[in-house]
């Protein structure tokens, strides 16, 4: 279905400016607003005009518990499971809007919303909806999949993949969030990049930003700029992130390793687009997509109390779960060839096969650092090879000369270093040994990430 067909909306609301505002708003946009004004009416309307969507204002003038709200959708959802609702309530009433999407509401907006904001969510719903209802969820079979989307970059045919791919080529041309979830290493920047590729944004601008690698003073300045002379440091103006991505596409990398202050920013942000540079008060508009990554579990930090509830509903309009690559032993054995394809290129080497055993071998391993552990392990192991095949041995005789080495034959003579230098220099060699990769990193140091990015930026180390 286009654009240009009219859609019928329903608004619920008692307030009379409210209604004559929204319905002015939606009908200058192509919509047909039917407004309804009280609960009763609105469940009568929705039977007689069958609205695309509902507007359902949560803070009734009467009551402002939301309670009448929350029993309208109930009600709502009774009688369809599908129409996409959305809930308009007071800034600051999270734990209604939170209930409301528990509730099963599509999205939610806060007043006073900004009218592109609103524009956004109500098309967005839209698009969703018909995507969702023109492909009955049914998953396409990966030479479909190629034909209708660019994936070329994301190997593998297994059950669960395929699933994603057909997600990602439903809702990549729609404004919905993204959150993409997943251990380390087994491709979630490869999927939001995808994302962004299919969407009709694909030809402005894609930044990318590694929210655990920004401390949170300097979380705005970096997101949303600073102008000249805002602090002693700032010679001149700077754009930020969210500026860059006007237009585009933001990819929020790491968001459960951001502090409770920067995500009460990028909420804001994330509410109305708009945002402040730092030294300045007015306000910028931009135009974003946003998709956001982590390998932490997100309910557990919300249950610590270290997330933001209302943040992760502003991200996760659609949530995908990549699986760890030990649920999909079935692809193991076509990346490892693809990849060790593109290593022989990048080293000039004539074709290098992979024996039966080899084969069998890497489909048996645990990898749990994923796909990226499997494409180290692959080019380790054509560097100490020297036949036309890699076989088992190439594997584990790679694996011994990159374990690290016993501390004796490297020990320093006490008072050489301070405990403080050695520390230092610990990180930088595991820097280079993974190649830049902070979870490894982490993980080989014994840290959390969190404390490695506190020695980061300790010792003033770029990364
Ligand atoms: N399906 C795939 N086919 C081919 N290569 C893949 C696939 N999935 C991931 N890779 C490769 O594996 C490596 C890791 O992927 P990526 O960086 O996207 O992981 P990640 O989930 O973002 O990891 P982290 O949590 O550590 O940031 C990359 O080199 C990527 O190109
Ligand atoms: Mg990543």
């Amino acid at each position: 279905m286009n654009k240009m067909s009219k859609e019928k909306i329903l608004i619920v609301d008692d307030d009379q400016s409210v209604i004559s505002t929204l319905s002015f708003l939606l009908k200058k946009n192509n919509y047909i607003p039917i407004a309804a004004y009280t609960p009763k009416q609105a469940l009568e309307f929705m039977q007689e005009h069958e609205p695309a969507l509902i507007i359902n204002d949560m803070n009734y003038s009467r009551q402002t518990s939301g309670a009448e709200g929350m029993e309208l959708l109930a009600n709502i959802r009774a009688a369809n499971a599908d129409i996409p609702v959305i809930l308009i309530t007071a800034w600051g009433s999270i734990d209604l809007a939170v209930a409301g999407i528990k509730a099963g509401a599509t999205d939610f907006i806060n007043k006073p919303w900004s009218n592109q904001r609103l524009l956004q969510v109500v098309s967005t719903a839209l698009d969703l909806r018909i995507t969702q209802s023109s492909q009955h969820k049914k998953e396409l079979n990966r030479q479909a999949l190629d034909q209708k989307y660019q994936l070329s970059s994301i190997i593998g045919k297994n059950e669960k993949l395929l699933q994603i791919l057909t997600t990602i080529g439903r809702i990549a041309s729609t404004d919905a969030s993204v959150l993409i979830l997943g251990e380390s290493g087994t491709g979630k920047e490869l999927i939001a990049n995808a994302i962004h590729q299919n969407s009709a944004r694909s030809q402005q601008a894609m930044i990318k930003v590694n929210l655990g690698g920004i401390p949170g003073s300097l979380f705005e300045s970096e997101m949303f700029g600073h102008v000249r002379g805002a602090f002693t440091d700032a010679k001149s103006d700077r754009v930020g992130r969210f500026e860059m991505a006007d237009k585009g596409t933001i990819f929020l990398d790491e968001i459960g390793d951001m502090d409770k202050s920067s995500q009460v920013k990028l909420l804001r942000v994330l509410q109305d687009q708009t945002f402040q540079a730092v030294g300045s008060s007015a306000n910028r508009r931009c135009n974003v997509r946003v998709v956001a990554a982590t390998n932490c579990d997100l309910n557990q930090l919300i249950d610590e109390n270290k997330f933001r509830e209302d943040l992760l509903y502003r991200l996760n309009l659609i949530t995908i779960t990549l699986p760890p690559l030990r649920e999909r032993r079935d692809d193991i054995v076509e990346i490892a060839q693809h990849v060790l394809t593109q290593v022989c290129l990048r080293y000039g080497l004539g074709t290098v096969g992979l024996s039966q055993e080899a084969q069998l071998w890497l489909t048996k391993q645990r990898w749990p650092g994923n796909i990226r552990q499997l494409t180290q392990a692959i080019e380790r192991a054509v560097l100490v090879n020297d036949n036309d095949e890699l076989d088992v041995q190439s594997f584990t005789d790679s694996e011994r000369l990159s374990a690290p080495k016993s501390l004796s034959s490297n020990e320093l003579p006490v008072g050489s270093m301070t405990l403080e230098e050695m520390e230092k220099s610990m990180i930088k060699q595991s820097l280079i040994q993974y190649n830049h990769n902070l979870t490894q990193v982490a993980n080989n140091l014994g840290l959390t990430r969190q404390a490695l990015y506190r020695r980061l930026e300790k010792y003033g180390i770029i990364v």
